[in-house]
């Protein structure tokens, strides 16, 4: 038998009983061709069923483009567990807390305005959309998710998806210039304003502790917050979980 990672691997021709192929394998595509070639008789899957425990119905359903990739940091999983804590996942707050970190729909829908197209403003966007808000998100790159660390690429396409399936208005090479009582006054790229009205406003321009925009807003407005690497600078995971935690609680 060769040993060897994943596809390569050969099945040992004396081996009589079902053989599990694991590790790495939560891309459906992949999956499938281990199973139709007969690579082996099924695939086990770990991590990629804490980043999204509907995994299969989704592949089952013909829509695999739906499931939220792992993304084989361990920050969220076994880095918990080897300290100790919970159980959890980076990109999938909710895992081991499903029922009380469940996310139910607004009682009264708001306006919500999201400075910041990193992993946490994104987050911020899809979890306030998905409970029935009204969110537009700015950005002050001609692109989201390219300010800092690159996101892989299928995490990447995804959370873009999720943001244009839940109507969430996006404005690139977009900042926030002012706070004012009932709404945002937005400024592009060529010094054009415009005003958003927003119950509040959610801040997460990372990357750097910088801090600067939302010391000069706090005071304008209690409906303000600081999320991500703008609050404290970590990683996705931290960033990600900040933003549910806005997310769920707007
Ligand atoms: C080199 C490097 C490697 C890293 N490696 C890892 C890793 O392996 N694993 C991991 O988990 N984390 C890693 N991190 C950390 C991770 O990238 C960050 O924690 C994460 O990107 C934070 O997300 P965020 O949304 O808070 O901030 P960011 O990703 O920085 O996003 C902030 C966004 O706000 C925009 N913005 C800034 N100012 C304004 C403004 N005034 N108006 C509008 N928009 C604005 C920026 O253009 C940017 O798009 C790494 C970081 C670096 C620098
Ligand atoms: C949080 C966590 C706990 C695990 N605990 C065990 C364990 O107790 N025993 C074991 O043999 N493997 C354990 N594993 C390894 C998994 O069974 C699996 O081999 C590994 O995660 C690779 O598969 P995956 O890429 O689909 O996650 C654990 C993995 C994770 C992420
Ligand atoms: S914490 Fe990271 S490695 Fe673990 S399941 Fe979630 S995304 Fe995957």
């Amino acid at each position: 038998m060769r040993m060897a990672l994943y596809r390569p691997w050969k099945r040992c021709p004396v081996v009589r009983i079902p053989v599990i192929a694991v590790g790495k394998l939560s891309i459906p595509e992949v999956a499938e061709k281990i199973i139709a070639e007969g690579q082996a008789d099924i695939v086990a899957l770990g991590k990629g069923l804490l980043a999204d425990a509907f995994w299969v119905k989704k592949v089952e359903e013909g829509k695999p483009e739906r499931i939220r990739p792992c993304i084989g940091c361990h920050d969220g999983c076994m880095g918990r567990v080897m300290k100790g804590k919970p159980l959890s996942c980076a990109v999938n707050p909710a895992t081991g807390r499903e029922s009380s970190y469940r996310l139910v729909r607004a009682e009264r829908p708001k306006k919500v305005a999201v400075v910041g197209g990193g992993p946490a403003g994104l987050e911020a966007a899809r979890v306030a959309a998905l409970r029935g808000h009204e969110v537009i998100l700015v950005e002050i790159l001609k692109d989201l998710l390219i300010g800092g660390l690159p996101v892989q690429h299928m995490n990447r396409l995804m959370l873009l998806d999720l943001l244009k399936f839940h109507k969430v208005e996006v404005l690139t090479q977009t900042s926030l210039l002012e706070v004012l009582e009932d709404g945002a006054l937005l400024i592009d790229h060529e010094l054009r304003r415009r005003y958003s009205s927003a119950d509040g406003i959610v801040v997460a321009v990372g990357l750097k502790p910088e801090r600067g925009l939302y010391q000069a807003l706090r005071n304008q407005t209690p409906n303000l917050y600081l999320i991500g690497d703008s609050r404290n600078p970590q990683n996705v995971m931290n960033a990600v979980w900040d933003a549910y935690e806005i997310g769920r609680m707007i």
